[in-house]
């Protein structure tokens, strides 16, 4: 496997920003970047051995049409809910194609980086898995291979533990606010360290050993409580997460399902 030494960013969003801070110092020379706010084309891209779309899922398919790539080099797009099938018009001209989906919420704006995160690795030839592998590693993650048919699945769970757990968060603040009468921003303070010590918890143990609460007490009397005391739209939710936290206390208790 030769290990990638040079690559084009195109898009300099989150994600573009933080590859063009990282890969030079893990010794990948950017020779090639471009956004679309320069007004210009995508510059000549023969020099990279890599070809990062770092640019919004939707845009993907279209920019790698617009794109003329070299035969064997490699074409890949960050998104995590995107197939390979995004980038099949740098296929047809002869690229080899891949993924590299880095398991971080990054922001615009900021400098980051990607030291610590798993990433979805995918690619269209055993070389290309071997090299984005290598790639992930070297910028301090540790790279999955992820099947595209099992990608939207991959994604879905990602997306539950990021942004459904702030949604989630959200709800427990309109409650609170309900209850208390205080400010969003005091809600958020009271509330934070109970969920980050929840988590927090997840780096040594199991849900099925993290988990507090009245489900796991098997007190039903308050669960009738709180159901009493939410508002209509809150109880679906809270519903589903009581039926969660019971299948999470069966395998506790040694009968899953
Ligand atoms: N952000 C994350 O946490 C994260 C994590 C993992 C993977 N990803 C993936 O990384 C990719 C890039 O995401 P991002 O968060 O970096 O996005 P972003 O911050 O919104 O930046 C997108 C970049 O693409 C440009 N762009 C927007 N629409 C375009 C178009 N139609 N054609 C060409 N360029 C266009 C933007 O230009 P302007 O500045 O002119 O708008 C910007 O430079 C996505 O596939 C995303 O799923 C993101």
């Amino acid at each position: 496997m030769k290990p990638l030494g040079s690559a084009a960013v195109l898009g300099s969003g989150a994600v573009g920003t933080a590859l063009l801070e990282e890969l030079p110092k893990c010794g990948v020379r950017v020779v090639a970047a471009w956004t679309r706010s320069s007004g210009l084309m995508p510059p000549p891209l023969a020099g990279a051995d890599v070809v990062f779309l770092a640019v919004p899922d939707a845009a993907v398919a279209r920019l790698c049409r617009k794109l003329e790539p070299k035969r064997g080099q490699l074409v890949v797009h960050l998104a995590g809910a995107l197939s390979l099938n995004a980038l099949a018009a740098a296929k047809r001209e002869g690229a080899r194609v891949g993924s590299i989906h880095p398991l971080r919420a990054l922001v615009r704006g900021r400098s980051q980086d990607f030291r610590g995160a798993f990433t979805a690795v995918a690619g269209s030839d055993e070389e290309a898995r071997e090299q984005l592998s290598d790639l992930a590693r070297r910028l301090g993650m540790t790279p999955l291979l992820i099947a595209d048919r099992s990608r939207p699945l991959y994604h879905a769970a990602a997306v539950l533990a990021a942004g459904g757990q702030v949604a989630l968060f959200a709800e427990a603040v309109r409650a609170f606010r309900l209850a208390a009468g205080t400010s969003e921003e005091e809600a958020r303070s009271a509330l934070l360290p109970l969920a980050l010590g929840a988590l927090e918890k997840l780096r040594v143990m199991p849900a099925v050993e993290a988990l507090t609460g009245p489900v796991a007490r098997g007190d039903r009397a308050t669960i009738a409580a709180h159901r009493k005391a939410l508002p209509k739209d809150l109880l679906r939710l809270y519903d589903d997460l009581t039926r969660a936290s019971e299948r999470i206390g069966r395998e506790r208790s040694g009968n899953g399902t």
